[in-house]
């Protein structure tokens, strides 16, 4: 049985559908990322399980017990926000401990406690200390341990890292993804960080709309991305997308000089198709298949991206880890691995096989 499911769940604002029925099964210990553009919700989702919005269809189970009439601080969920919101005029102990005072535990017993998390997160040092004597990075921690203390059965955390700088952050995916085997918990992170998403989930879900997308391991969805928005939205940059022509087994790129791949497609013979290659696919080559003019140049020092303009006007990325592939305004002759190519219906944005 799944620790925690969303069996059709939908949630409505003022007669306008924000999530259109959700399905999904997270099992006990498993690392679940939320990744999609702003407005997608995401954020209600997560509000949703924890009982802090109510569903207008559906229900959420935990542990196989529907959570439709029972109240947020009964579910064994906790949610760690991005804003922190710690009590300002408590210390770092008194903050974790809060939870467990509301619940009338006896002192000896908290002081144990908050010790045993401090631990964890290594805030053993900064116990007596006020927020406002923090780091943002420790503060976040201190969030993240008065989370912990209340042993929840699935930690709800809605982008709890994107306050911080980018060092910091780093830290602290490290960090969490420490906590997430020291502690074996259930945990749905919602994150805009692409890097966030990859290397903490066991499982990506790409949501748009109030739609699932798809699930998928990070790899999965990397590799094989079902529609053209889940190859677009995954990877940086992002997939190359250029129309092209299917005609038996070829299709055949106008921007790439009428350049014909081979495809093998079942599920279509002929017409147009979207043809998607990563930038790391493409290489800058003396072996030409194409030649394209340069528009400007991002110099990151390990990797180049090399933003290149076809006759067509459409527009591609090329990865590359030399500094420069040409001057702006002149060509560039370009290669891409052709095994490495995917096509997309373009009227239905479905990956075709
Ligand atoms: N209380 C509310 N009343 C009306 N509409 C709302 C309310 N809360 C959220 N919405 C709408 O629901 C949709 C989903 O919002 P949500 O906050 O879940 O998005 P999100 O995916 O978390 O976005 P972001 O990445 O920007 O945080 C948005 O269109 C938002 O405007
Ligand atoms: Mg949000």
């Amino acid at each position: 049985m799944a620790n925690l499911e969303l069996i059709g769940v939908e949630k409505n604002y003022a007669g306008t559908r924000v999530i259109h029925g959700i399905d999904l099964e997270v099992e006990h210990g498993e690392f679940v990322v939320f990744v999609g553009p702003s407005g997608c919700g995401k954020s209600t989702a997560l509000r949703m399980i924890c009982g802090l919005e109510t569903l207008s269809k559906g229900d959420i189970r935990i542990g196989g017990k529907s959570m439709r009439n029972i109240s947020p601080s009964k579910r064994g969920t906790a949610m760690v926000f991005q804003s922190y919101a710690l009590y300002p005029h408590m210390s770092v102990a008194e903050n974790m401990a809060f939870s467990m005072r509301m619940e009338g535990i006896p002192k000896a017993e908290r002081r144990k406690k908050v010790a045993e998390v401090a631990r964890i997160l290594q805030l053993d040092e900064l116990l007596d200390r006020k927020p406002k004597e923090l780091s943002g990075g420790q503060r976040q921690r201190v969030a993240i341990g008065r989370a912990i203390v209340r042993k929840p059965e699935v930690f709800l955390f809605d982008e709890p890292l994107s306050n911080l700088d980018a060092e910091l952050r780093v830290q602290m995916r490290m960090e969490l993804a420490r906590l997430h085997k020291e502690i074996d918990a259930t945990m749905i992170y919602v994150t805009h960080d692409q890097v966030e998403a990859m290397t903490l989930a066991d499982k990506i879900v790409v949501l748009r709309a109030g739609r699932i997308e798809q699930v998928g391991t990070p790899l999965e969805l990397y590799e094989n991305p079902c529609n053209v928005f889940v190859a677009g939205f995954i990877g940086t940059p992002s997939m190359n997308f250029l129309d092209g022509v299917l005609d038996g087994g070829k299709v055949r790129i106008p921007a790439l000089g009428n350049l014909e791949i081979p495809a093998e497609i079942n599920s279509k013979s002929s017409g147009d198709v979207v043809v998607g290659f990563r930038p790391h696919h493409v290489s800058v080559t003396e072996d030409t298949q194409a030649s394209l003019s340069l528009d400007l140049t991002e110099q990151l020092g390990g990797v180049t991206y090399s933003h290149l303009v076809a006759a067509t006007g459409e527009r591609i990325i090329v990865e590359t880890r030399e500094n420069t592939v040409g001057t702006p305004g002149g060509n560039v002759a370009i290669a891409i691995e052709l095994g490495k190519a995917m096509f997309f219906d373009p009227v239905s944005q479905e990956r075709l096989r």
